[in-house]
């Protein structure tokens, strides 16, 4: 199969860890037979310094005819005295995520074994956690009317029934394949569009009589993820609420450097579900440059890009398994407590799938 797929590497840390990425695809590829064919595009800051927008047409033209986007990461400090569509952030990766309508994100918390004393938690806490959080990712606060006027500064949320109603679909067919629990997360004690979300989550809920279903509250879920984490199975939240549930989801599973995430679209008229693949890390501009950035989140977003997008499960598989067992052997960056560069965690996990039998 000719691999064709659109490579975003952006900033910071993006293009660090997308070339770890990148070497672990071509040893996966050759391994397996394929070809491989990456079409590079500039993205965010590196977009604004080479002169052009945030997200040059060139790049999401790419990103539109392919279908399959691997991204790095955007934004840093240079660019953030930026305002509006003009910064990395609000101009690339929003627009992306909306015009590719890329309405579902996915984001697992499965700690691994051999990473179950690193996270702060106990590990008798943790061990038998594997949920996965269904963010909401092109409605809500994010893309609201926003804006400053004389009074202060606004920012404006809103949910559709139908935005609601295919963003827990997708949530509820996910719990069937899995431990069939979904827990959904809100705040219909205080937001209008939490009362929309709860009475929408309760219509679906009515047409899988299998799944069971739990309401928490945003700010006490917070709190339950972190004492009794083993307890869920799939999280479904609106935008805001999974961006910062997901970063605190990371620090069960020992780093920010291991959890990749997909965000995917409905089945276009080729039937290819459109889907870009990202760690859910930012560009850490506090260690970008130092080839001390863990690529594991990368390339497993690329893992989760050839099983989604190109069906290709046997090599998905191949690369799991290859960082699992880099995990088992510490062979890993510092942020795990080994002593690779990014470089070297990528060329050591590309050696393991060129090996595997
Ligand atoms: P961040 O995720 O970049 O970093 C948070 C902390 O985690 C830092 O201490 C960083 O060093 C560490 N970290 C992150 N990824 C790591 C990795 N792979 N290996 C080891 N350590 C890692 O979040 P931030 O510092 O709040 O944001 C920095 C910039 O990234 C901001 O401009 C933000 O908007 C942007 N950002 C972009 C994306 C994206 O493009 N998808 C996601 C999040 C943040
Ligand atoms: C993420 C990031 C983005 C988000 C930012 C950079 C806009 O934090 O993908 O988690 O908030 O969605
Ligand atoms: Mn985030």
């Amino acid at each position: 199969m000719n691999i064709q797929f659109t490579y975003l590497p952006g900033d910071g840390i993006g293009p660090e860890v997308g070339a770890a990425a990148m070497a672990v695809l071509q040893a996966t590829t050759q391994r397996f037979g394929h070809t491989l064919e990456a079409e590079h595009h500039l993205v965010g800051g590196a977009a604004i310094d080479a002169g052009e927008k945030p997200l040059p047409e060139t790049s999401f033209e790419s990103c539109q005819r392919t279908g399959a986007v691997l991204l790095g990461a955007v934004g840093g400090p240079k660019w953030d005295h930026l305002k509006g569509a003009d910064r990395p952030e609000l101009g690339a990766l929003l627009p992306l995520r909306k015009r590719l309508n890329l309405y579902a994100n996915i984001r697992p918390c499965k700690p691994y074994e051999a990473l179950l004393d690193r996270a702060p938690l106990k590990r008798d806490r943790l061990e038998g956690t594997d949920f996965v959080v269904m963010r909401e990712l092109t409605g809500g606060i994010y893309f609201g009317k926003k804006g400053r006027d004389a009074e202060g500064a606004y920012d404006e949320c809103r949910y559709s029934e139908s935005e609601v109603e295919r963003i827990a679909i997708k949530a509820f067919d996910l719990a069937m394949t899995r431990r069939k629990k979904v827990t959904s997360v809100d705040k219909s004690n205080v937001l209008e569009t939490s009362r929309l979300w709860r009475e929408t989550v309760e219509r679906v809920a009515s047409r899988y009589p299998q799944v069971e279903l739990e309401h928490l509250l945003v700010d006490a879920m917070t709190m339950h993820m972190l004492t009794r984490p083993t307890a869920f199975d799939v999280v479904l939240t609106e935008n805001m609420f999974g961006d910062i549930l997901t970063d605190e989801a990371s620090v069960l599973c020992g780093s920010m450097g291991v959890i990749p995430s997909a965000s995917l679209s409905d089945a276009r008229e080729d039937q290819r579900v459109v889907g870009m693949f990202e760690p859910i890390h930012g560009s850490a501009p506090d260690i970008a440059g130092q080839g001390k950035a863990n690529p594991l989140a990368m390339i497993l977003s690329a893992a989760w890009m050839l099983r989604l997008s190109f069906g290709l499960n046997p090599e998905a598989a191949a690369i799991e398994t290859a960082v699992e067992q880099a995990l088992a052997s510490g062979d890993v960056t510092g942020d795990l407590g080994g002593t690779l560069s990014t470089d070297q965690v990528g060329s050591q996990i590309a050696d393991r799938v060129r090996r595997a039998t």
